[in-house]
Order: structure tokens, then sequence, then C-alpha cells
């Protein structure tokens, strides 16, 4: 069956509208970042910094099968997640939603949020590099693109629904 996947930057709110979707769906919720810390027992920043990028995307592609494989339901995938063409890969026929925004609503809601190890020092300047980077791997991989900027998760869930 398929799953309704999640995809987008950090701080776009893929948790939040995850979860409103899911229960208008009527369906659960999972998120692939909270599988890996409850496995490893650690935080994903502490993966970062014990092993590496690398390492941490490879534990991703694992929680990302294995989430799509036990869970037709709403799946929110990290900011990064689409980076591994494997990973890309495991979202072929399932109903794949892109909440987007632009680099100065990222900036305005996550900057000054330096637990995201992503973006620790200047987030402006990596903000435009990490979208530019990867958003047409958003797009690869989406069935449907829905805009945030400016709205509320009430507003994009009402938006992802109706594209659904
Ligand atoms: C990342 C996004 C994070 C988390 C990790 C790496 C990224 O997920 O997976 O810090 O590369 O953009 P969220 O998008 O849920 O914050």
């Amino acid at each position: 069956m398929p799953a309704v996947v999640l995809v987008g930057p950090m701080g776009v709110g893929k948790s939040t509208v995850g979860q409103l979707l899911a229960e208008r769906l009527g369906v659960g919720y999972r998120d692939t970042d909270e599988d890996i810390v409850a496995a490893e027992g650690r935080t994903i920043a502490e993966i970062f910094v014990d092993e590496g990028e690398a390492a941490f995307r490879a534990l991703e592609k694992a929680a990302v099968r294995t989430a799509l494989a036990e869970h037709p339901g709403v799946v929110a995938l990290g900011g990064g997640a689409v980076l591994d063409p494997d990973t890309r890969a495991l979202l072929a026929g399932h109903r794949v939603i892109y909440l987007s925004m632009e680099v100065e609503e990222a900036v305005r809601r996550t900057g000054l949020n330096v637990a995201r190890p992503l973006l620790a020092v200047n987030p402006r300047k990596q903000w435009r590099e990490l979208m530019e980077a990867r958003r047409h791997l958003y797009e690869e991989v989406a069935t449907v693109v829905v805009a945030t900027d400016g709205r509320t998760p009430e507003e994009v869930t009402q938006a992802a629904w109706d594209a659904l």
C-alpha cells in the first residue's frame, strides 16, 4: 500500500503537517529521524559528530526502507534524505509531498537554531547552498509540491489534502 511521504528542507513543518495530515486521513504517523534516534539511543547531532554525515545517511536509508515497508500511513523524512540515490529510489510508487519554502522564510524560521548541525555557521549562506543543492532532488521525487511560505501548518495541511 502506498504511503504519503513528506519531504522538504528542515524546519519546513514536515512533522507538524505530517501529524495533522495523518489525523485527517485516519492513519498513523511516523518520522524517520525519530526512528533513528530511538534505534541508536543517540541524538542526530551526536551521530553526525561521532560518525559523520555518510554514516548518518546509511542509517537514514535503512530507516526509510523499514518505515515504508512497515507503515502505509504518513511518513516524514529528514531534510537530507533525498541526497541518497537509493533512498530516492525507495520513494517510487508512493505519494510524495514536497513541502517547499524560500531561503528567506527558512532563515526566519530556523536561522538561530544551532541545534541543527548543518546550519551552525552563517545560516543564510548555508541555507542558500542547501536549497540550491537539494531543490531539484525534492522536485525529482515529488508527486505533489506544496508551498509553505506565509502559511500556517493548518493551511499547508489543507493544501496537501486538496492536492492528494
Ligand atoms: C538534515 C535534516 C534533519 C536531520 C539531520 C540532517 C538535513 O531532519 O535528518 O539533522 O540534512 O537537512 P529535519 O528535516 O527533520 O530537521
